[in-house]
């Protein structure tokens, strides 16, 4: 019994987005594939599409603070599953670190789940590229996007 304990506030300490005891930071976001349709550039916009909200805060790893002056990137597939310029978005963040966005839901396409593509980056922290995957019948969704310092 007593390795069990031992075992399970181990288990507590590694799960996602706790962080150990004693440390104020947060989990960084892990990194995942840009994918072959990434184009730089994105418009600042507010929507690319309805139906899908995809909100979160920019943070610092290292605090867990919001970051101010983030620029997110996402780009996503249409509903017909095809990459275009309406589904390219990007926003910078204010004070608080928070984005939010309207969007279409991404269909699955290719075999692959339904998701959308982000980049994240600010001063002084190191470029993230990763995906957010919603599951059918989501109509929000919250993605937090944790960053490491360079
Ligand atoms: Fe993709």
């Amino acid at each position: 019994m007593k390795h069990r304990a031992m075992l399970t506030g181990l288990i507590l300490t590694l799960a996602p987005g706790v962080s150990a005891p004693g440390q104020p930071g947060c989990v960084p976001t892990a990194a995942d594939d840009e994918g072959p349709f990434y184009k730089a550039g994105a418009p600042l916009r507010e929507a690319t599409g309805k139906g899908l909200v995809v909100s979160g805060v920019v943070k610092s790893a290292a605090t867990c603070q919001p970051i101010t002056g983030a620029r997110i990137e996402w780009w996503q597939a249409n509903p017909r599953g095809e990459y275009d310029d309406a589904h390219r978005g990007s926003q910078v963040t204010g004070e608080n670190g928070a984005y939010r966005f309207d969007t279409d839901f991404p269909p699955p396409y290719y075999g692959r789940p339904s998701h959308i593509h982000f980049k994240a980056e600010a001063k002084g922290y190191r470029q993230l590229t990763t995906q957010l995957y919603p599951t059918g019948g989501q109509s929000a969704v919250a993605f937090d996007l944790v960053l490491v310092k360079e």
